[in-house]
């Protein structure tokens, strides 16, 4: 059972249909696209019905759930399956507060000598604007909780700042925002990296990059994700096995010595400074959306395999991931206006063909109704392209979004330009 109704679902239940030992597949909501993956089958069931999982996977026998977003692992959706013994890719309540508060992540980070930006947590308003004067320019604002990739602020400016916590302190992210995280800018190149752990075994998966803002040189709005690529070849084997040192080794030390059972993905933002060292932006407790668009097709393993032996806890049983040689690109084609108001439920247009070109296409934000695919959010496709360059792999994913049609589509024509040459 595939949680969630994203790329990041639609890649995830394509990846699992390709094992063997499969017979079916159910996605909850799902989306138009999984509609379509043989075997399986969409649920609806949202807003998160976390009971109403539980018992549905029950009833139907489910070998494993894997869990997309970070909202039911947040309310503890990984806890009552486990609780009816059921494997779950994904942490319980308590490890998914590494992207549920950011104070909780900030001060675990500090205790266990993370490296990551200094900070400060404020819950009123007076102090902060005493210790946000003192602060050099830019100047980063984060509100605590789950915010929908809306709680971060790079203030230019000390005012700029100081409203980004005065909103958050009046209520503009209800409980998300009863305290804020004030730390310093970082400057550097940012690579997200994830890997699988059980808590004792750790496997880094292909570094990924993502493109979060909306305009053309990373510009605009942040939003969701835009696009990304995989993988990222100034990411050395060196600097990897100095991530895993100096990030994920402390983190699961820090993880169990306040008795967390992590089982799962640790997603871990990092911004390499222009000295090669890495420092810790944030970390998500769960695959990233369109990373993983990008990953997966490049996993050379069965990924029911390494999920099923996460979830179990043997992780280390299991050979580490392989990966095909070669990129992967994915371009994400929104709905005008997004990430701010749109309209939806405009007929989509060239799948079939789209489809022909090779590349693969990932639905997020659609739906499907007497045989016709419809416009559902603001993310509507992901169409990742393959290749044995960054260029090729970019070629065979426009050449996709080439095909596709819809009313107000938009996307990004330089996706993957921060990679160009290498
Ligand atoms: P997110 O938490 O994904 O909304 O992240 C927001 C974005 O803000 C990150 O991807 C970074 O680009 C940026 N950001 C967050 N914290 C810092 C920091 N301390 N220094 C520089 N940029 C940051
Ligand atoms: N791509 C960013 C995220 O999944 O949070």
């Amino acid at each position: 059972m595939v949680v969630g109704g994203g790329g990041r679902e639609h890649a995830l239940a394509w990846k699992l249909a390709q094992s063997p030992q499969v017979t079916k597949i159910f996605c909850v909501p799902g989306n138009g696209g999984t509609a379509n993956l043989a075997k399986c089958l969409n649920m609806p069931m949202l807003p998160v019905d976390v009971s109403g999982i539980t018992r549905f996977a029950l009833v139907q026998g489910v070998g494993l759930v894997v869990v997309g977003p970070e909202t039911p692992l947040a309310m503890g959706l990984a806890d009552q399956l486990r609780e009816q013994g059921l494997p779950v890719l994904g942490p319980g309540q308590a490890g998914a507060q590494l992207e549920a508060s950011k104070v909780w992540a900030k001060e675990l980070m500090q205790a266990e000598g993370i490296p990551t930006a200094p900070a400060q947590v404020f819950r009123e308003l007076a102090p902060a604007q005493r210790y946000i004067e003192q602060q050099p320019l830019p100047v980063v604002v984060k509100v605590d909780g789950l915010a929908a990739g809306k709680g971060v602020t790079v203030a230019q400016t000390h005012e700029e700042a100081m409203q980004a916590v005065q909103a958050a302190l009046e209520g503009k992210f209800g409980n998300a925002g009863h305290q804020v995280l004030v730390e310093s800018f970082l400057a550097g190149e940012e690579v997200s990296v994830l890997a699988l752990t059980d808590g004792e075994t750790l496997y880094p998966l292909l570094p990924a990059q993502d493109y979060k803002r909306l305009g053309v040189g990373d510009s605009g709005p942040n939003t969701g994700g835009m696009g990304a690529c995989a993988p990222v070849p100034w990411m050395s084997g060196e600097l990897l096995q100095r991530v895993e040192q100096a990030i994920f080794a402390p983190l699961l030390a820090g993880l169990k010595r306040r008795g967390i059972d992590y089982r799962g993905v640790i997603y871990a933002g990092l911004m390499v400074t222009p000295q090669g060292e890495p420092f810790v932006v944030e970390f998500n407790c769960r695959l990233g959306d369109p990373e993983t668009q990008v990953i997966l097709p490049l996993l050379d393993s069965c990924w029911l395999e390494l999920s099923l032996a996460c979830a179990e806890g043997r992780l280390g049983q299991v050979p580490p991931p392989v990966w095909k040689p070669g990129w992967a690109a994915t371009v994400v084609m929104v709905s005008g206006g997004y990430p701010g108001e749109f309209s939806k439920g405009y007929p989509v247009r060239g799948l079939d063909l789209a489809e022909a070109t090779g590349a693969l296409v990932f639905h997020g934000g659609t739906r499907r109704e007497r045989g016709q695919t419809f416009t559902d959010g603001g993310r509507v496709l992901n169409i990742t392209g393959c290749g044995a360059t960054l260029a090729a792999a970019l070629e065979q994913s426009y050449a996709g979004v080439k095909q596709v049609s819809f009313t107000d589509c938009y996307y990004r024509e330089d996706i993957g330009w921060r990679l160009r040459g290498q």
